[in-house]
Order: C-alpha cells, then structure tokens, then sequence
C-alpha cells in the first residue's frame, strides 16, 4: 500500500539494448557437447546475444538508458541519480561513472551496485529510497552484463546459459500518497554463496621483497544448476508473497509478472505455485538466453514496447541469482 507520509515513487520510462550477433543453440553444439534437445526442453533458451568485442558494457548500458529516458521524456541533465547493476564492469573501481558520462547525465552521482541476477531488483529498490527521502527527484536504474566474457565457452553446463544485453528505467518522485513503488522485499543468504559464482582466485606470488602477497585472477562463472534450480523455485515465490501481501495486492489482480529469466521451468515452477496464469508471466529467454540482472527490464521493455503493460497496470519484479540474492517489488506503472 501506497506510504501516505513520504512522496511516491513512480516507474516512468523503461528500454532495453541487445546486441545483434546470436548464437543459436545448433551453433553451440558445434562447439561442445550438446545440442537444441538437451538445452531446448530443460532451460525454454533457443538463442542468445553476444556482444562484438569492439563494443563494452558501458556502451549496451547507454543505449538502454537512452531508450529509458525517450520513454519517460526526461533529459538526462535532469537525472539526479544513475545506478549501475553489473556483475561484469569494465573497471572494478566503478563504471557507473562511465554510463553517466555517455549520456551526459552531468547532475547524476553514479554508482555500481553488484548482486548478479538480482542487481536490478536491489538497485531499483536503492534507488526509490534516495527518492522516497526526497533527497533526489530523477534516477536511472541500469541493468548491464556482458556474461559471455564470463563464461568458459568449453563448458556445456553454464555456457549455454547465458546472453548479453542491458535494460533500464527511470524512476520520478511524486505525490505524498500516490500509487507507484507499493511494496519492496529483499533478502541475502551469503551460505548458498558456492552455488554460483564469478569470483576472483588469489594467486600467492613472491613479489614484494620478501613478502608474499597475493595477486587477482578472473575465474568464469561456476554453478550447481541444481541446487540453484531448488533455491529458486522455493525462495522466488515466497518473496512475491510476501511482497503482495505487503501490497495489500492479490496476486490475480497483477496484469504482469516480470520475473528473473533464468531458465522457463523456474518461471513456470513459480507461476504454479503461485496459480498464475501463463498470460501474466513474461517470457523472452527463448530469444536471448539468461541476461542476468538485465533479464527483467528487457521483459517490461518488450511487454511495453508490444502494449501487453502500460500505465496503470500492476506488476511485480522478481529476481534472484548468485549470492545468494533474491527480491521482489510490486508497482503501478506509469506516473
Ligand atoms: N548439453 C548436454 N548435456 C549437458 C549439458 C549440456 N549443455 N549440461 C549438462 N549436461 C549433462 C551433465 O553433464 C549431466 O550428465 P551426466 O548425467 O552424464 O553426468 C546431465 O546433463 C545432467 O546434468 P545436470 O546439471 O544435473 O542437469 P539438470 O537436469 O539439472 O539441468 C540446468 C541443468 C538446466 C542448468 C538446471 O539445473 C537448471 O535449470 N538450473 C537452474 C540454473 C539457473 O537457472 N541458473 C541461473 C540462475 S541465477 C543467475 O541467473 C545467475
């Protein structure tokens, strides 16, 4: 329900940026071990993008941001705030600062903000605080992950997984009381941390004088598909419960269902459990693979772009990924 003391928060703009280049699953079975009836049944992923290495994140970012900010008719001088959700930065000091500079956003702070599959869910969430405070009026939330620069592209297990591409949206403070952001649940659980993950070995090497210090090497993505299947589709739908019933919102009455694009048997796991219908729930993994934390926004941006959801319409956003990380928000689109 709707705060009637602190100023609403409105979801105002969303887009999305995919890269053209595609990689089909008949593709990856020239490649390693699998094919489109192993993939195609188990994961609902026939085809995903892969970002040209002349091309970076920060430039995926931008374009959806670009998009986000035509469809909210706000200038990105006006933005106070820029979050970047990624879990594949150009530079791990910070790329937000990049994004901005890209579109010059030259009042926004930028920041990143890493929680993999679930970075966008948690950076809308942060975002709405800084607004709900009524410190910042304007902020960008983008999701980016270039994960095919992540994955070991000689294992079958997580290389058939996952796609590049970026979405965004913008987010507005408005009326004390209004309807907009009506509900946000997140929750951690660091114990399931080995289940996936993208992580930085340390290497002990002699270098400074006597000392032995130890020096970062880039690991690919490892995961327990398994065990992240389970987690998933228990911790997914609890969190939209609660989220709803914090909402005050029955769960029939949400035209559409925005969840994390992992994998289609998740999303069909928790529309069960859930009794939702197939109609309420996006789907667009088919074409581009799990995008991580980008996976929810480019499912709005297309659901809005083919006028399945629009202004007044009551949606959730789930997601859920390595961390572990899971959350869930309910809004009213629109301003
Ligand atoms: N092609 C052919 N065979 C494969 C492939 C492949 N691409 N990948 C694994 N196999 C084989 C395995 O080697 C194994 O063979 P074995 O029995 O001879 O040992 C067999 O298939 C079964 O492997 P499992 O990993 O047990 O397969 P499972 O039925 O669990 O399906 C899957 C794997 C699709 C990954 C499933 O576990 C899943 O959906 N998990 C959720 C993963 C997920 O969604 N991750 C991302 C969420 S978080 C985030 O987005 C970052």
């Amino acid at each position: 329900m709707p705060n009637n003391r602190l100023p609403s928060v409105h979801l105002v703009g969303v887009g999305a940026a995919l890269p053209d280049p595609c990689l089909s699953n008949d593709d990856l079975s020239r490649m390693v071990a699998t094919s489109d009836e192993w993939i195609w049944p188990r994961t609902g992923i026939r085809q995903r993008r892969i970002l040209p290495p002349e091309l970076s994140v920060v430039d995926l970012a931008a374009q959806a941001a670009r998009a986000a900010l035509d469809q909210a008719g706000i200038l990105p001088q006006e933005l106070d705030l820029l979050l970047l959700a990624t879990s594949t930065a150009v530079d791990r000091f910070g790329s937000a600062p990049r994004v901005q500079a890209a579109l010059g956003a030259s009042r926004a702070v930028a920041f990143d903000l890493t929680a993999a599959c679930t970075g966008f869910v948690f950076a809308v969430a942060t975002a709405a605080q800084f607004l709900q405070t009524g410190l910042y009026r304007r902020a960008l939330v983008v999701a980016a992950d270039v994960l095919s620069r992540a994955v070991d592209w000689t294992d079958r297990a997580t290389c058939v997984l996952f796609g590049d591409g970026a979405g965004a949206v913008v987010l507005e403070a408005g009326e004390v009381g209004a309807d907009g952001i009506l509900s946000i649940e997140l929750r951690s659980d660091g114990k399931g941390s080995e289940l996936l993950s993208l992580a930085m070995a340390t290497e002990a090497k002699p270098l400074v004088g006597s000392l032995r210090v130890g020096q970062y090497r880039c690991c690919p993505i490892v995961m327990n598909g398994r065990e992240v299947y389970k987690f998933a589709v228990q911790a997914v739908p609890e969190v939209i419960e609660k989220a709803l019933l914090q909402a005050g919102i029955p769960a029939e009455a949400v035209q559409g269902y925005f969840i994390h694009q992992a994998n289609q048997r998740i999303l069909d796991a928790v529309a069960k459990r859930l009794q939702l219908q197939t109609q309420q729930v996006a789907s667009v993994l088919e074409r581009y693979g799990n995008t991580s934390g980008a996976s929810i926004p480019i499912a709005l941006a297309e659901w809005i772009g083919q006028g399945r959801f629009g202004p007044g319409d009551l949606g959730v956003m789930a997601g859920f990924g390595a961390g572990l990380t899971w959350g869930a928000i309910v809004f009213r689109w629109g301003r």
